[in-house]
């Protein structure tokens, strides 16, 4: 026990900080640019929704059906129900080209407190101290930090304009064998839309990706996140559809950012996984609630296809203004131009600190966006850009992730040519 703390904290909590992006949210500015809150919700379906439940629920309990009535507010299985089992993976079936049994295809999916709560459980069952995983460079924080958290070694793979490059995986497989004696077992990807990056993986990569996981028998976490919201350009099928026995990849993905932030993810996972999975579940939080079971099953068998569209213009909208913006007044520098999602990248040529502008200058200016540092392991190895070597991973401090997806289009504009005009002042 320390002197300053009643407490005798896992080690853990010593050696991992809090979320920056979390912390970030708390800061009230005009103009935020920080978070990956979803602005363009189905609210109108939504509360209909509500609605129908709500009466079918009075209806059953005043005409005697009280077990059915009672039903909706108790525990259930710890994976989900099977009413709502059967319409994802019906619609992942059609529109995802998922192999899924028509009939028992169901069994395949997990639900689970968001895709973090998901994420969280499949490194909890796989990860020991000192094994090894790849990611893309940057990463998803959420998924960074519960790897670290659980000991992981993380090895982080360079990426271009189109993502995670599958050259680079490959080479830092061996590399990885040797330093620490042991073959990565997870590779991580978020193919539509990444976060923090918003670029796409295309199908040619894709099919790499799952033919090196199958060479070096790594389990794929395939993060699809962002697969509803997709605005521009043809959909790519999931790298999952390669998957045809149901034993290579993780698919995840997740009611926030297509329907609502319902704390509420749905997975495909390899039978042994899943098995490992729900085991971690039952411990985490015993099961999903039955209502918002209700809720996800009326949404995507009835309204999904019918209001997903008007949000899919706004987000749109929104980041053409952000493009518009960045293009008129930022400083020589990449960013990029994402079919889906919410977020675009920009890394300055010139070198600087954005995490000192974003407190010296953007704040107090009532701007906030993600220094891109946050994105890179507190901890990890980086393969070198020219593949030929693992080196301590270095975080890209001229770079940041801005968000679209809360502020209306004009407020993006008016918030994003001020940044550049205070970037293009900070960088001569
Ligand atoms: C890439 C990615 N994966 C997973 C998540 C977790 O989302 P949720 O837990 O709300 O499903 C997020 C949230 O921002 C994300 O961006």
């Amino acid at each position: 026990m320390t002197k300053n703390n009643r407490f005798d904290f896992a080690i853990w909590t010593k050696l991992l900080p809090p979320s920056e992006i979390r912390a970030l949210l708390e800061y009230k500015v005009k103009w935020n640019f920080g978070g990956g809150l979803p602005g363009a919700l189905p609210i109108e379906t939504l509360s209909d929704i509500l609605v129908e439940i709500s009466e079918e629920n009075k209806r059953d309990y005043d005409e005697g059906r009280y077990g059915k009535a009672i039903s909706l507010w108790n525990y259930g299985p710890t994976g989900g129900q099977e009413f709502c089992l059967r319409v994802l993976a019906d619609r992942m079936r059609r529109i995802d080209g998922l192999y899924l049994d028509e009939e028992s295809g169901w069994k395949d999916v997990v639900l689970t407190a968001g895709s973090q709560q998901a994420l969280y459980a499949i490194l909890d069952t796989m990860i020991d101290p000192g094994d090894v995983i790849l990611t893309p460079s940057p990463a998803y924080l959420g998924f960074l930090a519960p790897a670290f958290k659980m000991g992981a070694e993380i090895v982080t793979i360079p990426t271009d304009l189109d993502g995670i490059i599958p050259e680079f995986v490959e080479k830092a497989i061996p590399l990885a064998e040797k330093k620490f004696g042991k073959k990565p077992e997870i590779l991580y990807v978020v193919p539509d839309s990444d976060n923090p990056k918003g670029t796409t993986l295309p199908w040619a990569r894709r099919k790499a990706l799952f033919d090196i996981s199958e060479k070096y028998d790594l389990l794929l976490i395939e993060d699809q996140a962002y697969k509803e919201i997709q605005f521009k350009g043809e959909s790519i099928k999931p790298i999952k559809s390669l998957d045809k026995e149901n034993n290579r990849v993780a698919y995840l993905r997740t009611t926030s950012k297509e329907a609502a932030v319902l704390r509420m993810g749905y997975s495909v996972l390899p039978k042994g996984l899943k098995d490992e999975v729900l085991k971690d579940k039952g411990y985490l939080d015993l099961c999903s609630p039955t209502i918002l079971q209700k809720i996800m099953a009326i949404y995507y068998e009835k309204y999904i296809d019918k209001v997903l569209p008007e949000c899919l213009r706004t987000y749109q909208k929104n980041s053409e203004a952000m493009l518009k913006g960045i293009e008129e007044t930022f400083p020589a520098g990449k960013h990029t131009k994402p079919n889906g999602g919410f977020f675009v990248w920009y890394e300055s040529e010139k070198l600087f600190n954005s995490k000192q502008f974003l407190i010296d200058v953007a704040i107090p200016n009532d701007i906030m966006f993600v220094p891109g540092a946050a994105f890179y392991p507190i901890k990890g190895w980086a393969l070198e850009e020219d593949g030929s070597k693992l080196v301590s991973s270095q975080a890209k401090t001229n770079s940041m992730r801005l968000g679209y997806s809360y502020n209306k289009e004009d407020e993006i504009y008016e918030g994003i040519t001020r940044l550049g005009k205070l970037l293009t002042n900070e960088l001569g």
